[in-house]
């Protein structure tokens, strides 16, 4: 069964009220996000484990509209039909994805509307080949969110298993430009390790410090958190292609570097 984690960060944490994100860890790692819209619009993403996500809409008295799917991997996807099957919601992935008993596809840069929650489908290829992010629009006043699967963890992002570095810097771009405030949740909680591996090449990295030393992990972060801590998305920085003796080096290749020592890491 899954775990809620309790300290849940909302959009009327961020100053609003129109959606409330409840953040679910599943099996060791994982996390599954369900979004509640004060319209009456719920959704879930990436529901790997079905159990959890009966248990939270069973308390709560929900009626699930629809099941967003990041990429084709079993942790992320093995829940979706057994949600499907006891709700009716439609499951939603990428034109095209390698992802089974889909009802909505949609491509690259779509956006898509559940009632009044407006989802705009990023493909971000590098993990696999299908992986995606989702972007929920800001309503007013409060702050867009984006559902990143295994593209970009806190501190970190994915590994490399079907596309190539570039493939992959070329995604995390799209995501750096995203407004600075997006509310980022990621697949997964890797962060600590992340964090770790962040100060082998920045040991001076203040933020990074401060966070690891907190111990607080628990989604949402921030594209502006990102951009100052995770050690992938600072491969344009001069003192990071320093640190790698790669001062010159193209931003893409100091990423590849960077994932390369990465993945020896752990
Ligand atoms: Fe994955």
């Amino acid at each position: 069964m899954g775990k809620i984690i309790p300290r849940l960060k909302t959009f009327s944490e961020q100053g609003g009220c129109m959606n409330r994100v409840t953040t679910i860890r599943a099996f060791d790692d994982n996390f599954i996000y369900l979004c509640e819209h004060v319209g009456g619009v719920v959704f879930v993403v990436d529901p790997g484990d079905s159990t959890a996500v009966f248990d939270i809409l069973k308390a709560r008295g929900l009626t699930l509209s629809a099941i967003l799917l990041t990429h084709h991997h079993f942790d992320h996807v093995q829940g979706a039909g057994r949600v499907k099957s006891a709700s009716g919601c439609e499951v939603v992935a990428l034109r095209g994805s390698r992802v089974s008993g889909v009802d909505r596809c949609i491509g690259d840069g779509e956006t898509m509307e559940l009632g009044p929650v407006r989802v705009r489908l990023l493909a971000t290829p590098g993990h696999t080949a299908d992986s995606v992010c989702y972007y929920v629009g800001p309503f007013e006043g409060e702050c867009g969110m984006l559902f990143t699967g295994d593209t970009l963890f806190t501190g970190g992002c994915g590994r490399l298993l079907e596309c190539d570095a570039r493939t992959m810097w070329d995604s995390l771009g799209k995501i750096a430009a995203l407004p600075e405030d997006t509310l980022v949740y990621p697949g997964h909680d890797y962060t600590q390790e992340n964090y770790e591996f962040a100060l082998t090449i920045e040991p001076g990295n203040k933020a990074v410090q401060g966070l690891l030393g907190s111990g607080d992990f628990a989604p949402p972060s921030t594209i502006s958190r990102e951009k100052e801590t995770n050690i992938f998305l600072r491969a344009t920085c001069g003192e990071v292609k320093a640190a790698l003796a790669m001062p010159d080096a193209p931003d893409s290749e100091v990423f590849a570097e960077l994932r390369r020592r990465k993945d020896i890491f752990g």
